[in-house]
């Protein structure tokens, strides 16, 4: 088992580029399922997420080749519209291949989601959207049935502006005959990259990043060649490791707006940041001031993926502050690990007590998840002394060479082996 060493107190300075989105390219991978003809994809991140949903489709009969971090996919002779928990539990996305398979196929047996273990996650919502659309489906015996042969275009009323059932109603919705419109549908970028990436091929959509999608059905899709937009979730967690050790970094590959609700909050506990052709430059000298209170929501408010991450920057934040987790029940599992390295917190249902410490202490903690392992490393960033994470193969799934960029950054973080 890897583990990643820390030894915390190195401010950070120099360059970096942002990878590309994860959230954005595991919904285009799994949109190259709907045409038969070649999609070239650049600047795909080495991550296990990617790596497993490469493996969906190559399991769905599509041929992928890396050429260095291009990856070319051919879905000419994809001939399968099942796929099993081997293959679904590694990754929440995996969930994709039900709109997927039912946009090609008109057919899907797909087994559950996995993904990380951060509340109940159900699909729900994704299930009422693609009946409404007219697929039947049927959940049994830990797999769920799909028949789309009289889907059509239709209203889909979403109760949540969820990302995934966004997705999957998008995917399923682009290859049928008549409009589909997705009221209170999820205005996450990665949704607007989706809807672009589709358009590229011959879609007809629009509204994306907005509260209303339209989708006119078109008979077929063709190739495209597609570069992905730059992980905000990362380029915020970079952004937080430099508010915590101070510093000055220059984030390339970032889209302002994407990040904006985030900058504003940093911006208030006292960091310098400018935007400048595709990059963000910040800089920060003193302690962070503490930012009162911080609520997770849906897009544009303050992102869930990036709660770990503000919450160890509370920490040591000078003064008190309240965190609200609206989106997952379980998604404070890193408060016992951060107490470990002297932080004070309270929880209280689903809203986070903070009193700021002066400093972190080094530890032997673990990542119980993708982000909640980020913000531990954020933690052992600038605590004094060696921090030991546990269990980074959660943080390995997200983020492209973590450990080498923040080394270039000046960090003292290795990867050391059990
Ligand atoms: C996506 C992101 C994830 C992020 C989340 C919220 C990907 C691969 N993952 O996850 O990193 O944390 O958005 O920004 O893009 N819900 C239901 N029923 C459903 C679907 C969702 O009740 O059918 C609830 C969920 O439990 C959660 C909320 O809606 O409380 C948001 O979920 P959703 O937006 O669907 O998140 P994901 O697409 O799973």
């Amino acid at each position: 088992m890897k583990k990643y060493l820390i030894n915390g107190g190195n401010s950070l300075f120099g360059e970096i580029d942002i990878e590309s989105s994860k959230n954005g390219l595991l919904p285009i991978l799994s949109a190259t399922i709907l045409t038969q003809e070649e999609c070239v994809i650049h600047n795909v991140p080495d991550f296990l997420d990617i790596k497993n949903m490469v493996n969906i489709l190559i399991h769905t009969g599509l041929k992928c080749k890396y050429d260095g971090n291009t990856l070319v996919i051919n879905g000419s002779n994809a001939n399968c519209n099942e796929v099993g928990l081997e293959l679904t539990s590694p990754l929440r996305s995996s969930i994709y291949t039900m709109g997927a398979y039912l946009g090609r196929f008109k057919k899907a047996k797909i087994s559950y989601p996995g993904g990380c273990d951060i509340g109940i996650r159900p699909i729900d919502l994704h299930i009422r959207g693609l009946k409404d659309l007219g697929a039947k489906i049927i959940e049994q015996h830990g797999n769920i049935y799909c028949d789309g042969s009289e889907m059509r275009g239709d209203k889909v009323f979403l109760d949540f502006p969820s990302v995934g059932a966004t997705v999957n109603i998008m995917l399923a919705g682009v290859l049928i005959e008549g409009t589909t419109i997705i009221y209170n549908c999820a205005k996450e970028p990665e949704i607007v990259d989706l809807q672009n990436f589709l358009n590229a091929m011959g879609a007809k959509i629009k509204g994306a990043g907005s509260s209303t999608i339209t989708i006119k059905g078109v008979k077929k899709l063709h190739k495209v060649n597609w570069t992905p937009i730059g992980d905000r979730i990362v380029a915020g967690t970079y952004m937080i490791a430099c508010a915590m050790c101070g510093g000055k970094i220059k984030l390339n590959n970032c889209i302002y707006e994407h990040n904006e609700y985030l900058i504003n909050l940093l911006s208030r506990a006292g960091c310098n940041i400018l935007y400048k052709d595709n990059s963000i430059v910040m800089e920060t000298t003193r302690r962070p001031k503490s930012i009162q209170k911080i609520e997770t929501m849906p897009y544009p408010a303050f992102a869930t993926d990036l709660q770990p991450q503000i919450m160890a920057l509370q920490c040591v934040s000078s003064g008190n502050s309240i965190i609200v987790e609206n989106l997952y029940e379980t998604r404070y599992k890193h408060v016992p690990e951060l107490i470990k390295m002297g932080a004070n917190i309270i929880v209280k249902n689903q809203t986070a007590f903070i009193n700021g410490v002066d400093k972190l202490y080094g530890a032997e903690v673990k990542a119980s998840d993708l982000r909640a392992g980020a913000g531990l490393v954020l933690a052992g960033l600038c605590a004094k002394g060696y921090t030991t994470i546990n269990s980074i193969e959660h943080i390995l799934r997200g983020y492209d060479n973590f450990d080498g960029k923040l080394q270039s950054l000046g960090a003292d973080i290795k990867i050391i082996n059990d």
